[in-house]
């Protein structure tokens, strides 16, 4: 490869890396706009590799069963688990949710298993898929200075997300992704059995509390939320990564942290 040519390759990689391509789903590019049935030019033999994908591009194929029996064995499943270590081994061995092959490994919680509160985001992000522990990124570390501020850490909560596993990109995970992991999140808040529910953002409100209300109308109110064993109390907020992005909302954020110091209390 020329040194010009090699310089557009890297310029362009660093490109997809900022977008938040960082991971190759096939071994071979796909032709989305080709006529269905149209034969694809083979290419020429190559001199060498036109790249290579570093380590951090692993190429995997997904090969999860159809979405309809892949939520019917995600109940199944998750409604068996007995434990919290139970419920992660299950997730470790389930092939049922796509994400699962794109994702570095599983992010299933972090925390005290025993806490009187849990805090549930949406998806984990790059960070969390490297270290394998939901919020340790950026947003993170802005959820433990919140949770300082009320005499929390993460001795003494917990912290999951309703999907386990990182969507490539940090894309939005789709309905049937949610809907697949959902159980194995309603499981796990089931066990853990907190005497308060934080729910994190909008997508982890709307999913687990029913709503279709967004953040800005659900925050700070209080939800009963059924673990199916009993009725605890829930409360929305905003997601910390909302709170980088627009800060005048720390003010909101506050008065619902002292709402769930004031809960703690009674
Ligand atoms: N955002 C989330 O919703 N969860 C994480 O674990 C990290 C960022």
């Amino acid at each position: 490869m020329t040194p010009d040519r090699a310089a557009t390759v890297h310029e362009l990689l660093a490109f997809y890396l900022e977008a938040g391509v960082d991971c190759a789903l096939l071994d071979e590019p796909v032709n989305r706009i080709a006529e269905p049935g149209a034969a694809i030019p083979s290419r020429p033999p190559q001199p060498g590799p036109v790249w290579a994908a570093p380590a951090a591009m692993p190429a995997v194929r997904s090969e999860a069963p159809a979405p309809e029996l892949a939520m019917q064995s995600a109940r199944e499943a998750a409604r068996t688990a007995p434990t919290l270590e139970a419920l992660r081994a299950m997730l470790e061995q389930f092939d049922g949710c796509a994400l699962k092959a794109t994702a570095t490994r599983l992010v299933f919680a972090d925390g005290n298993p025993q806490a009187r509160v849990m805090f549930v985001g949406e998806a984990p992000g790059r960070d969390e898929d490297i270290e394998g522990l939901p919020f340790v990124g950026r947003s993170g570390q802005l959820l433990n200075r919140m949770m300082a501020t009320i005499g929390l850490d993460r001795t003494s909560v917990y912290i999951a997300n309703v999907i386990p596993w990182r969507p490539p990109g940090n894309r939005t995970p789709t309905p049937q992704e949610t809907q697949i992991c959902l159980p194995f999140i309603r499981r796990q808040i089931e066990l853990v059995d907190p005497d308060v529910l934080v729910t994190l953002g909008n997508p982890s409100t709307q999913t687990l509390l029913a709503t279709r209300d967004g953040i800005m109308k659900t925050r700070g109110k209080w939800f009963d939320y059924d673990t199916g064993t009993r009725l605890i109390r829930a409360l929305p907020t905003f997601h910390p990564a909302y709170l980088l992005r627009s800060p005048s909302y720390k003010r909101l954020a506050w008065q619902d942290l002292r709402a769930i110091a004031r809960a703690l209390q009674g």
